[in-house]
This record gives structure tokens, C-alpha cells and sequence, in this order.
């Protein structure tokens, strides 16, 4: 048994996605009350499609399913298009009958983000903690919004936004200078408690940031780097994601 960080590099996008779902959806069979974590940005979308294809068929039941996203921007209501709770919902939530008061994220609109901070760690505690933590990595080798330079020991809190993530994320937004600057984040701590973390690349665009996490050192210039000490984590990656380090890869 190879030891935790497992690798597994896979053709294409798509194929990431299916094997992603497909552990999502074992996670659900193995218990319908399970806690998801979940991530935003493009790399799960293709993630969310194919649960929503195999929640149809078999009508897998969501309806005990309880998620804690894992960041959301300040200043922008879930209204927002921009915002992660619009995302969620337009992604996955509103298509696997997932009620929505089983359906956590940051509140980015709070005047209070330390309050809101203390509160979402004890929403996790509350709920027993996260079964299954689905995440992404930026190209700086951010995970959630926590920027290099974060601490191990962090947790759930307001966060300024590093200028490559602005830059990097400008995309989903009219212009450069309407993307948030600030967000509300869960901790690299609140993710190393998970009791599973799958982490999802995809693109030569995050080759850098994979090679970083695997093969840097372990610290906070790369966060997705701590991941290695996670006992049971999983990068689950494309070739172009894997480019750099191809040989670390089954
Ligand atoms: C945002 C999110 C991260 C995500 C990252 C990468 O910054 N806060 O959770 O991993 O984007 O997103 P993408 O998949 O769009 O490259």
C-alpha cells in the first residue's frame, strides 16, 4: 500500500472528474448521512456535472447529505453570480435535492467575519466533522483561499487576496478591479481534520503549484503542501497538471 499523499494521474480533465464523482458517490453509498466539503472554481464543475448524471439514473439520495463549503468572497451576497453560493447552487445543490439548510458556506456579507469565523468552525464540530473534503489548488499553491504564508495552525477567518489569485480568478468577473480583494476562509487546520481529502488539478497551469506541494519543502510558500501530512489524501490529477513530476504519479 503506497502511503499517504496517493497519486493518481489520469488522461484527461474529464477523466478526473469521473473518478472524483465516483468517489464522491462511493462516499454517499457507504453512508447517506456523510458530511461533504466541497470547493468552487472551474476545476470541481466538471466534477459536479457527472455527480448530477449519476444522482438522475439511480436517484442517489442527497437528502441527508450535509456540505461545508470552503471559502466565499467578501462583499458579495448569494445572490451574487460572482459568489460561491450561487455557484454551489447552480452547479450542484438545486440538481441532486440537497435541501438547503443541510448546505453551509461562509458568510461574506457579515459585518462580524471574526464571529463568523468562530462560528463556522463550530457548524463543523457540530456536524461532526468533514467525512470528505473535495478541494482545488490555485496556481500559487493556495488551497481555499489560504494564500502562501499561511499558517499551519489556521483557521477559519478573513483573508486579504494575493494579486495572482486576483489576477487568476479576474476571469469569472467583468473586470480586474471588481474582484473582491477580501474572503472569508476555513483554515488550513479546519481542512487537515478531514478524515479524507481529495485534492483535484487539472492544466498545465497548476503544474508549477503540483510540483511545489509534492516535491518543495513542506510549509506555508506552498499551502497545498501540508497536505502531505494529511494520513489519507489523494491528488487526483491530469497529465498536464502532472507534467513536472510525472514520475511521483501511478
Ligand atoms: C479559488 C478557490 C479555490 C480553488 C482555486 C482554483 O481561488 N478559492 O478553492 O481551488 O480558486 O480554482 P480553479 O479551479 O478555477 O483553477
Amino acid at each position: 500500500m503506497r502511503r499517504s499523499p496517493y497519486k493518481i494521474c489520469l488522461k484527461k480533465q474529464i477523466d478526473v472528474a469521473k473518478f472524483t464523482s465516483d468517489i464522491i458517490t462511493q462516499q454517499l453509498s457507504k453512508n447517506k448521512n456523510s458530511v461533504l466539503g466541497l470547493a468552487t472554481g472551474s476545476t470541481p464543475e466538471q466534477t459536479y456535472r457527472e455527480l448530477v448524471k449519476r444522482h438522475l439514473p439511480h436517484q442517489k439520495d442527497w437528502s441527508h447529505v450535509r456540505t461545508i463549503n470552503l471559502d466565499e468572497y467578501v462583499g458579495l451576497d448569494k445572490n451574487n453570480p460572482q459568489s460561491y453560493h450561487y455557484y454551489m447552487h447552480f452547479h450542484l445543490f438545486n440538481h441532486v435535492g440537497l435541501p438547503e439548510c443541510n448546505t453551509f458556506l461562509p458568510d461574506g456579507t457579515s459585518s462580524d467575519p471574526i464571529s463568523e469565523g468562530q462560528a463556522y468552525e463550530q457548524r463543523i464540530i457540530d456536524l461532526g466533522g468533514i467525512d470528505l473534503w473535495l478541494i482545488g489548488i490555485g496556481s500559487n499553491g493556495h488551497i481555499a483561499f489560504n494564500e502562501p504564508g499561511s499558517s499551519r495552525d489556521s483557521r477559519t477567518r478573513l483573508v486579504n487576496l494575493s494579486d495572482q489569485t486576483i489576477i487568476d480568478n479576474s476571469r469569472f468577473f467583468e473586470k480586474k478591479t471588481t474582484v473582491p480583494t477580501q474572503a472569508i476562509t476555513v483554515g488550513i487546520a479546519t481542512i487537515m481534520e478531514a478524515k479524507r481529502i481529495i485534492l483535484i488539478a487539472t492544466g498545465k497551469k497548476k503544474s508549477k503549484a503540483i510540483y511545489a506541494a509534492l516535491k518543495g519543502p513542506v510549509g506555508p510558500d506552498c499551502p497545498a503542501s501540508f497536505l502531505r501530512e494529511h494520513p489519507n489524501c489523494t491528488f487526483v490529477v491530469d497529465e498536464a497538471a502532472a507534467i513536472l513530476c510525472r514520475n511521483n504519479f501511478v
